[in-house]
């Protein structure tokens, strides 16, 4: 932890958490015991940035395509999540952290939603870190979701298509208030972005990670942090205009 630079810290780290179904297989163990051992690797990893100070955190918990699962696994996935949520509100509470949402809320089901609402009402206006859960979320559905809300401001008269820019965009996306991803990280050995985030990860560092989802440890993070500060974000730049720079 020592080798960070506490100033070069990522300030948004996203992650696709992948390799729970692998992680049990391999071990003989059903898919669901896989599911339970990354929910608790969830909350290691929350407590893990929030240590070693990131302030912002989004995780790919549910996707859209997700729902295409075995109905059983479906179900085993919301009721871990709804005990997620019961047993670490406390934990978030005390350290600060805001949870927020991002994708189809209104998809999951309706006992998970409550304890959605109860946990973002108990920790609205923290600002230790911020932990966005993407549940029933599909990257090109939200990008479809900003633009009818763009087409009703227009239709409505409250939008020219002139005025149209790359903020109007980011400003329709579920979380508007959310920063771009530094740092994207994918366990499980897969090297793909699987719909995740499309248009906030135009600049985004990735890296991916052997470690399957439930073995993933904070070194592991620590490890990718590292990868990262030893990155040049260049946003399309040369390294001599960079290094030109103040
Ligand atoms: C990834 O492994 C897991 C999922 C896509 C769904 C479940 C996610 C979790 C249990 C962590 C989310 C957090 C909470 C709080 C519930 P996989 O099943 O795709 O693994 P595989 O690629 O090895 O089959």
């Amino acid at each position: 932890m020592s080798t960070l630079d506490p100033d070069r810290l990522p300030h948004h780290v996203a992650i696709i958490p992948d390799g729970n179904g692998r992680w049990a297989e391999k071990r003989g163990l059903s898919r669901m015991e896989g599911h339970r051992r990354g929910t608790e690797t969830v909350q290691e990893v929350v407590r893990a940035a929030h240590e070693l100070g990131i302030r912002e955190l989004t995780l790919y918990a549910w996707s859209q395509e997700n729902w295409g699962r075995p109905t059983v696994e479906v179900n085993a996935i919301m009721r871990l999540l709804h005990r997620y949520l019961r047993k670490h509100a406390d934990e978030l509470v005390e350290n600060g952290i805001r949870l927020e949402t991002l994708g189809r809320i209104q998809e999951l089901p309706g006992s998970v939603r409550r304890e959605l609402e109860r946990v973002q009402r108990r920790t609205e206006g923290f600002n230790e870190m911020r932990l966005n859960m993407a549940l029933s979320y599909s990257g090109r559905t939200e990008i479809v979701d900003a633009v009818r809300r763009i087409a009703r401001a227009i239709e409505s008269g409250q939008l020219e298509p002139e005025a149209i820019d790359e903020k109007t965009i980011g400003a329709n996306l579920y979380a508007p208030e959310s920063t771009e991803p530094d740092l994207l990280i994918r366990t499980g050995a897969e090297h793909r972005v699987s719909n995740y985030l499309l248009w906030q990860l135009a600049y985004t560092e990735l890296y991916f990670s052997e470690a399957l989802w439930p073995d993933f440890s904070k070194a592991d993070l620590v490890a990718a942090l590292r990868e990262f500060q030893g990155r040049e974000r260049r946003f399309g730049r040369t390294a001599k205009q960079l290094r030109a720079e103040p």
